[in-house]
């Protein structure tokens, strides 16, 4: 009998904590009721303290979503607990996070106190949260850098005060995974009442290590992954879902493991938290990487079609990825855009289907070889264009000798506005343009312009930050012409001032 591990997805609290990654209410209430169709078994809605945003997030995904348990994060204080237990009102099941930093070097430099008042500060969090709440987790942060027998004194105290859960964090992507499996089998052999509570691991990827160590977790006795879709997350990311799932399948009979996730669903999850959190995917990434089942030497071609498993160890349909038999071209009808479109995660009604439909006959005449990537990006268009401001008109004169001059008219409210601007390139004339129709006394301070798929006819994805009195805010545009896609990105930032 294979052992189950429960896979609690941090995509919309670690994962969103990235610059750039924010979402709102609705946009993560989507993401949780598809982590609800994957089958994952406890998703970690938000840390309720940190802003009324989080908080409305927690509340609204324990209405939506009925499944999987809600889990909402907490510091070992006690005005977090007491609002993480109130976002979580309505979850049907529910769980507190709570937990604090247990590494000398947090203990000295972060918390300036003793190892004693650590523990001690720890065991009156996890009671405080159990007499709230009948599910509680703790986590014990930097616990890769930890010393050991402290803890497991850590992991004991906090059990005997009623944690039902122990979180044993590489908080810095720290260990290897021999080291990281040790720390787990030191934990199951050592600390008394260990049955009495799952081990769950929480791994960044600093060293690009966070998968291996995940399952090195697991492999010592942890029945509990915490994980992101993609691997999004602070710094290099954490764990991903996609392939920590696909390990134990393909392993199950060494590992003796499995996880309640539909494995088909797992590029459309892919694919949804690229779109909303307009964050690109590499094109190697494991599992859900544009490259990931493409074979392009001649050798492997003929291998693969000789006889599949030659070249893959997983059957590109197990993690529904594209079915390439489908092919869009400009002659393709709407069913054909839709089933793409859904396949990709995301839903249109009718109405929504014609408009990009719409634009998708104008692209597929521009372009030859239309993807996954080129569809996304037209949905992201639609959404950047969307609300109340709208490029009506555009052009932009630029030559190495002069200035550049860009005219422009946006649509503000309903209202049609014109500008012209002069600036030392396109983009500078461009947002020079913009400022004169829309002024937020902002400063770029960051611009990236990626291409989908390669090729000059290609779209270019434009991501831009600006800030104003220290709040950083990011746009996205997509489009074949870069200029114009800047101008997208731009308006969609400053329109968050
Ligand atoms: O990495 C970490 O230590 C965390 C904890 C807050 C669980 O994300
Ligand atoms: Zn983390």
């Amino acid at each position: 009998m294979e052992d189950k591990v429960y896979v609690f997805d941090t995509t919309l609290r670690d994962g969103e904590q990235v610059p750039g990654c924010q979402l709102n209410t609705v946009e993560k209430i989507e993401v949780a009721k598809a982590l609800e169709e994957l089958g994952v078994d406890i998703i970690e809605a938000g840390f309720p303290i940190s802003s009324p945003g989080d908080f409305q997030s927690v509340v609204e995904i324990s209405k939506a979503v009925s499944k999987p348990r809600i889990c909402a994060l907490t510091r070992s204080v006690e005005k977090d607990i007491d609002c993480a237990a109130e976002a979580l009102q309505y979850a049907k099941l529910g769980r507190i996070h709570t937990g604090i930093g247990v590494s000398d070097m947090h203990i000295k430099y972060k918390f300036k106190t003793s190892h004693e008042n650590i523990l001690e500060r720890a065991a009156k969090a996890a009671r405080y949260a159990r007499n709230l709440i009948d599910d509680v987790e703790f986590y014990c942060e930097d616990a890769g850098r930890a010393n050991l027998d402290f803890l497991a004194k850590m992991v004991e105290t906090v059990i005997a005060n009623g944690a039902t859960v122990v979180n044993i964090p590489d908080t810095t992507g720290y260990c290897t995974p021999d080291q990281y499996g040790a720390k787990i089998k030191f934990l199951k052999d050592n600390v008394p009442n260990i049955d009495k509570a799952i081990i769950s691991v929480h791994c960044h990827n600093d060293l690009g290590l966070a998968t291996a160590n995940t399952i090195a977790g697991l492999q010592n006795g942890a029945r509990q992954m915490e994980v992101t879709i993609n691997g999004i997350g602070e710094r290099a990311g954490n764990t991903s879902l996609e392939e920590a799932v696909m390990i134990l399948k393909a392993h199950h009979e060494g590992l003796g493991m499995h996880t309640d996730v539909d494995s088909t669903k797992l590029y459309g999850m892919s694919r949804m938290i690229t779109r909303l959190m307009s964050m690109p995917v590499q094109p190697n990434k494991a599992i859900v990487g544009r490259n990931a089942f493409a074979h392009s030497s001649g050798i492997h071609q003929d291998g693969v079609l000789k006889h599949r498993e030659n070249y893959e160890i997983i059957d590109p349909k197990d993690v529904g990825y594209p079915d390439s038999s489908i092919i869009l071209t400009a002659r393709s009808g709407r069913a054909a855009l839709k089933h793409h479109v859904e396949r990709l995660g995301v839903n249109l009604d009718q109405d929504e289907l014609d408009e990009v439909y719409k634009k998708f006959l104008h692209l597929a005449d521009e372009k030859k070889d239309f993807n996954d990537e080129d569809i996304l990006a037209l949905l992201g268009k639609e959404g950047t264009e969307g609300g109340n401001v709208e490029i009506k008109e555009f052009s932009v004169n630029c030559s190495s000798e002069q200035h550049s001059v860009c005219k422009i008219a946006i649509e503000v409210n309903g209202e049609l506005k014109r500008a012209e601007g002069e600036g030392n390139g396109p983009l500078d004339a461009t947002i020079n343009a913009i400022r004169k129709i829309i002024s937020r006394g902002d400063r770029l301070e960051e611009y990236l312009v990626q291409t989908v798929t390669g090729g000059s006819d290609d779209y270019g994805k434009v991501h831009i930050q600006v800030s104003k009195d220290g709040i950083y805010h990011y746009g996205f545009g997509a489009d074949t012409d870069v200029i114009y896609a800047s101008a997208q990105a731009y308006l969609e930032a400053i329109s968050k001032l």
